[in-house]
């Protein structure tokens, strides 16, 4: 088990660490020289659906919010993100010319190949987004893209997420380019995700920096909140989701200009309230909502991209394109979970109640 665990004292904390190495593994593995390899057919049936529907459940859910952006700015093509318990019993009105991508760590999960059997059923083409060769969303689906992210143990998904979010900003610029789009094409997502993987590096070099935030905010309060607006919004449902999930603080990431419609009225003294700030244009809007709940007497953290940063802020991240910050900002959120949960005694890998792979509905 030790060696499994790399010297490690839990699985989740060896794959926060090889986050790093699972960009650049994906760099090699999908480009030649600047462009991305993606299977042309794929991309022709990319190109002919007129709307993209990405299903997934719990982080894999959070990670095709982040990716439905990529799908729209890239390649023009309406992309929504839909949780696959909901979809698969709610039969949603669907556009003419759909196209379905399963994003499933595991590919198994059942919910999500509840909705595979009825897309198959209609013969709707499909790609399976997983981790796992051979699983069985991805014999199931038309085509499967690989995230080489080596096995992830941990019921706490991390790897899994990054790794979902930088193959989908692959086939993104890859549609995108097929396209003869000009935001695609000056996409530069090989160099991107090469800086982000010492980006992350360097946000891990600094896990002792994480673990005394961690113990100084998180280790008391029942509840936490994390807030940002737009793909920081995205980040923030699934930075609460892998504080609640691992160290029971029950946390829930908010829309930050929500707050006030409700949610302010939970904030008590102490309360903590992390915000994430990577985008020029709601940066401002985000702080406003935040200094809201300083003044009801919530202990106010700040993960902000560094050209945004001022000095006072709590954790600052390497600066990266816009659509990719969440490659970024979600490593202080899972190291931040990681610590607040071994500073209670729990177990990091194995949270009560929780299964890595849920293949009941
Ligand atoms: C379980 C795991 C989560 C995971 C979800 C979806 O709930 O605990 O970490 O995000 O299933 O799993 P999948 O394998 O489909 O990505």
């Amino acid at each position: 088990d030790a060696v499994g665990k790399g010297g490690y004292p839990f699985y989740m904390l060896k794959e926060i660490n090889e986050q790093p190495a699972v960009m650049r593994k994906l760099v090699q593995h999908y480009f030649n020289g600047d462009q991305p390899q993606v299977d042309e057919k794929l991309l022709a049936d990319l190109k002919n659906a007129d709307h993209i529907y990405i299903v997934g459940a719990g982080t894999s859910y959070h990670a095709g919010l982040v990716g439905a952006r990529l799908f729209e700015k890239m390649a023009k093509i309406p992309t929504t993100a839909h949780i696959s318990s909901e979809f698969a019993y709610e039969h949603p009105l669907l556009s003419k010319k759909p196209f379905f991508i399963f994003l499933t760590q595991s590919g198994e999960t059942a919910d999500s190949r509840e909705v595979l059997v009825h897309v198959n059923e209609q013969h709707w083409p499909s790609l399976t987004i997983t981790n796992v060769d051979k699983s069985t969303l991805s014999r199931e689906a038309t085509y499967t893209m690989l995230l080489d992210a080596g096995p992830e143990i941990a019921v706490a998904s991390t790897k899994g997420y990054t790794a979902q979010i930088a193959v989908e900003a692959i086939l993104a610029k890859a549609l995108g380019e097929y396209l003869n789009y000009d935001e695609a094409k000056n996409f530069d997502l090989k160099n991107q995700l090469g800086s982000i993987a010492n980006g992350m590096q360097s946000i891990i070099d600094s896990k002792d920096d994480f673990q005394a935030l961690a113990s100084h905010y998180l280790s008391q309060p029942r509840n936490a909140f994390y807030i940002g607006r737009g793909i920081d919004w995205s980040v923030s449902l699934e930075a609460a989701l892998k504080l609640k999930e691992i160290s029971y603080v029950q946390a829930e990431g908010f829309a930050s200009g929500e707050l006030k419609h409700g949610t302010i009225a939970l904030i008590e003294k102490g309360t903590p309230v992390i915000a994430i700030i990577t985008q020029d244009r709601t940066a401002g809007l985000t702080r406003s909502n935040l200094e809201e709940t300083q003044a009801r007497g919530s202990n106010a953290l700040t993960i902000v991209a560094r050209h945004l940063a001022k000095e006072d802020d709590t954790v600052v991240i390497p600066d990266c394109d816009p659509l990719l910050t969440p490659l970024l900002s979600v490593i202080p959120a899972q190291l931040l979970a990681y610590y607040t949960s071994l500073g209670k005694g729990l177990d990091v890998d194995k949270p009560r109640n929780l299964a890595k792979s849920v293949t009941v509905q």
